[in-house]
């Protein structure tokens, strides 16, 4: 049976794609800070266990607990919502540090196996915000444009040992608590010269009717993970797919 690891299982899209995967008969090893399975599926398939990327030594207890892994997803990730001027560059480097070296460093430790076995996939989830410039939200799509320029490049040197390195670009899920999590951990002191800039931008963005649900960035994770022909760069959600478009992409 194939075996996949998730980061960031605790809430939103880790949930979904664990759920899409224990469907489809895979083991499922849901990763997150706080191991809880609440809000995952009940299963004999499933295995909870702690992990923080951006902590090496809980990556390594992770991966020594894990055993073979197949497929690795790097989902955990953090945002922030504010204009640069609001932003706190120290948060800032705390966001790189799991958005960007986080999926660096858990590639780095499934990678030994995956090419010794000469198989395996990585799934990294990025952002439909690389595909279109959004304000408020300089340094987390910076962060996800490093994400993105990583696994392109990387895939080059995965690929030479039949290891696959993939993105996901999701659209913009106000189902997720992913808006709620980045004010609470980050802060959104947006100063007042911005303050009307700010909310009517976001009043405008809210109100776009195209969204992305958990469930359609767990279907594209899963083609991803699956499909060897699938390309370098998947959207996923109705806006994503647009932004996709718009952006010269091909949808395949
Ligand atoms: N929602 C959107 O609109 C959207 C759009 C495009 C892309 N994305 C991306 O999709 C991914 C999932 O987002 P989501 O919407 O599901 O948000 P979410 O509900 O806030 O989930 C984020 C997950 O990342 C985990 N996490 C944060 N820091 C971590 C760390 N250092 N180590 C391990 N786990 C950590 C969180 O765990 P804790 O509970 O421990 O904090 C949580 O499980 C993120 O990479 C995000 O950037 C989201």
């Amino acid at each position: 049976m194939p075996r996949i690891l998730i980061t960031g299982c605790s809430s939103g899209f880790g949930q979904a794609i664990a759920a899409q995967f224990l469907d489809q008969g895979w083991e499922v090893i849901a990763t997150m800070r706080n191991p809880s399975a609440e809000g995952l599926p009940q299963s004999d398939r499933l295995q909870v266990l702690p992990l923080d990327v951006t902590d090496p030594e809980s990556i390594a207890a992770a991966i020594a607990a894990a055993g073979q892994i197949d497929a690795l997803v790097n989902n955990a990730g953090v945002g922030m919502l504010n204009v640069l001027e609001g932003a706190d560059i120290g948060r800032a480097r705390e966001l790189f540090e799991t958005n960007v070296l986080g999926a660096m460093a858990m590639a780095r430790a499934v990678m030994p196996d995956m090419r010794a076995r000469r198989s395996g996939v990585i799934v990294n989830v990025s952002s439909s915000v690389t595909l279109r410039p959004l304000p408020a939200l300089s340094i987390y799509s910076a962060s996800k444009a490093a994400l993105n320029a990583f696994t392109e490049s990387f895939a080059l040197e995965a690929a030479e040992f039949g290891v696959r390195a993939r993105l996901v670009l999701p659209g913009s899920a106000p189902s997720t608590s992913f808006g709620r999590n980045a004010v609470a951990r980050m802060g959104m002191d947006v100063p007042e010269a911005y303050g009307a800039f700010v909310q009517a931008y976001f009043q405008s963005h809210m109100s776009a009717t195209e969204k992305t649900q958990a469930s359609d960035v767990a279907q594209v994770v899963w083609r991803a993970v699956t499909d060897e022909t699938a390309p370098m760069k998947l959207p996923a959600g109705a806006d994503a797919e647009t932004w996709f478009r718009e952006a010269g992409f091909a949808t395949a």
